[in-house]
């Protein structure tokens, strides 16, 4: 078998993709809301069966490999390679499963994890002394110090360099590794970070990826360095704490947002282990999606300033559209999140979370804050409100939250009804998966269903169905010769080896027949395949017989006895077959 095989054959994607998005158990299938695309009610859905995934609503489809190069933004290799590891699974060293970008790459990630060591060995030696006078002033333990992997870039610019040349990475990716910059003038390079408190920035399943870099002086400009851009780092997907976060945020079903690297390390180590943050941009759909893949529940607790509150405010609606439920946690006397704990204690910050109120009153206070308290003013708060509110899936919640705010503004109920049953008429929602699809009967359906999902009955099955000729006149006539040439070939028969050497329409085909509800899990399916098989052969005999009775008849017609003699007992064998081997068939 090779490796791909092996691999594939050794992973659960239901095990694999439930690490990422939560599933629900749904007949011989999973579901669960489509990381791929918005949507508020499940269409994504991860068959064991035939280990491969799609989503009713934007189509994505493929195996576990395909799924985790998706969400992780990794190659082929890189995918097998987490796979691999993840498993305990190990990983041929042969070249080809590796490609010239995946080596870039790879080089770009060991570069990152040795730099992140290094600066933490920076950190502890003399040279990172005022960055450990620093984290003590912010009351940083040792423990976070350790458990965030913080450092300490040298102030030299020679640091990172002088190493990554001694390890031999090439030029190549010393520029794209965003670690180092080119000299202006002259050869050579110079390390990005320097004198900075660093924190290192890791994906969802832990790796480093990118650094932030931290003044240690005040009004050292700026105050935090970024990573640029690399192969390895997009920002605008990335929330920082996420891989530590998730399991807290699955547990506890929420996840709290704040706006900065210290804050997250003080929420975090105030038990709250379920805190993440972007890095030092405006929430992005790519975050949220991938904070909703674990929990639907957010509490935004932004910094007290109107930066902050300006932050939250525009979060919301890019929340609204991916239908997250949001509460809002404003601290009081200006004390920003890390703060906070540090003075009021981890107890307290709790109970301030547990006690994070509805955004709409939130919202309802800022637009009566900025309209004034006239009737006109509440009148403008409420339809700066409504888009918000007409934002929630869920009806009854809506209608809810309308009265609640008008409840809260001041805004007399039937007017808000009424502004309400307009916006209401241009509310549209689609029901994903409801497209028209392509009809398969059902005998095609389950023949190709026990096939995919009984290698065992493959060798039998499958030249039987060939030499049969039935399966040209199937609708799926296209993917069974696939799947013939690939039994001939000794090739793995699975659903994506069979997807991707198919053009559409069959692509859709294959997708409606392993969708379909025939298929019932623990069945039996070499008994439902043979079934088949036999009312294939006894309709084969039928058409064979319809064929010959009409030749008959024309050699009768014709005078020509002997052909029709011979034609009648051809008729007659044909008969005696369909009694013998069919139960249903009973000779006419
Ligand atoms: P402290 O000020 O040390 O408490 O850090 P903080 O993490 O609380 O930062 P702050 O509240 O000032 O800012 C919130 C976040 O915005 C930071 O964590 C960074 O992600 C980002 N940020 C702040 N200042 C800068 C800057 O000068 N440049 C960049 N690129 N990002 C910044
Ligand atoms: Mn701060």
């Amino acid at each position: 078998m090779d490796f791909v095989e092996h691999l594939k054959a050794s992973i659960d994607i239901v095990k694999v993709i439930g690490e990422y998005v939560r599933l629900k158990r749904a007949g011989p299938r999973w579901m669960g809301l489509c990381p791929f695309h918005t949507e508020k009610t499940g269409s994504f859905s991860v068959h064991a069966t035939h280990q491969f995934y799609y989503c009713f609503g934007c189509q994505a489809k493929g195996d576990a490999i395909k799924f985790v190069m998706e969400i992780e933004r990794l190659s082929f290799y890189e995918a097998l390679k987490l796979l691999a590891e993840r498993n305990g699974i190990p990983l041929p060293k042969r070249s080809e499963y590796s490609d010239p970008e995946t080596k870039q790459r790879a080089g770009i990630f060991e570069m990152h994890e040795l730099a992140a060591r290094m600066f933490r060995n920076a950190l502890a030696s003399g040279a990172g002394a005022d960055a450990r006078a620093y984290l003590a002033k912010r009351a940083v333990a040792a423990g976070q110090i350790e458990e965030f992997g913080l450092g300490f870039a040298d102030r030299s610019g020679q640091f990172l360099v002088r190493r990554f040349e001694q390890e031999g990475f090439n030029a190549e990716q010393m520029e794209t590794s965003g670690l180092v910059l080119k000299r202006q003038e002259g050869p050579g390079f110079f390390d990005r970070f320097r004198g900075r408190l660093m924190f290192p920035i890791q994906n969802e399943s832990g790796k480093i990826i990118a650094f932030a870099g931290r003044a240690l002086a005040a009004g050292e400009e700026p105050k935090y360095l970024n990573s640029p851009e690399t192969p390895i780092y997009h920002k605008s997907t990335v929330l920082y704490n996420l891989h530590r976060a998730k399991e807290g945020i699955r547990k506890r079903d929420r996840a709290v947002l704040v706006e900065g690297y210290m804050d997250v390390i003080g929420v975090y180590s105030a038990g709250v282990h379920e805190v993440v943050a972007s890095c030092g941009t405006a929430l992005t759909n790519a975050q949220v999606r991938a904070l909703k893949r674990h929990s639907a529940n957010l509490v935004v607790n932004f910094d007290p300033d109107a930066a902050g509150a300006n932050a939250a405010e525009r979060s919301i609606q890019i929340l609204l559209e991916e239908d997250i439920r949001i509460r809002i946690l404003e601290l009081e006397q200006g004390l920003d999140p890390d703060e906070y704990v540090k003075q009021r204690g981890a107890a307290a910050y709790q109970e301030k979370l547990a006690a994070a109120g509805s955004y709409f009153h939130w919202l309802a206070d800022r637009a009566r804050a900025r309209r004034g308290a006239t009737v006109e003013g509440q009148m403008a708060a409420l339809k700066e409100l409504l888009p918000s509110i007409h934002r929630m899936s869920d009806k009854l919640e809506r209608a809810a939250v309308a009265e609640d705010v008008a409840h809260y503004l001041g805004v007399e109920r039937g007017i808000v009804l009424e502004q309400f049953r307009k916006a209401a008429l241009d509310r549209r929602e689609r029901t994903p998966g409801a497209e028209a699809r392509l009809s398969v009967p059902a005998m095609e359906k389950i023949l190709l269903n026990a096939i995919l999902a009984s290698p065992a009955i493959r060798p039998e099955i499958l030249p039987r169905l060939q030499a049969m000729g039935a399966a040209q006149r199937f609708v799926t006539r296209g993917i069974f010769q696939i799947l013939f040439l690939l039994q001939e070939s000794g090739q793995n028969i699975g659903f994506s080896e069979i997807d991707a050497r198919l053009e559409e329409p069959d692509r859709q085909l294959l997708l409606t027949a392993v969708l379909a509800d025939e298929m019932t899990e623990g069945a039996d399916f070499r008994e439902q395949a043979e079934a088949c098989l036999k009312k294939l052969e006894a309709s084969e005999r039928e058409g064979r017989r319809t064929e010959v009775r009409a030749r008959l008849k024309e050699a009768e017609r014709a005078g020509n006895f002997a052909e029709a003699l011979r034609l009648a007992e051809e008729l007659n064998r044909l008969d005696s077959a369909g009694a013998k081997r069919t139960d249903s068939g009973a000779p006419r």
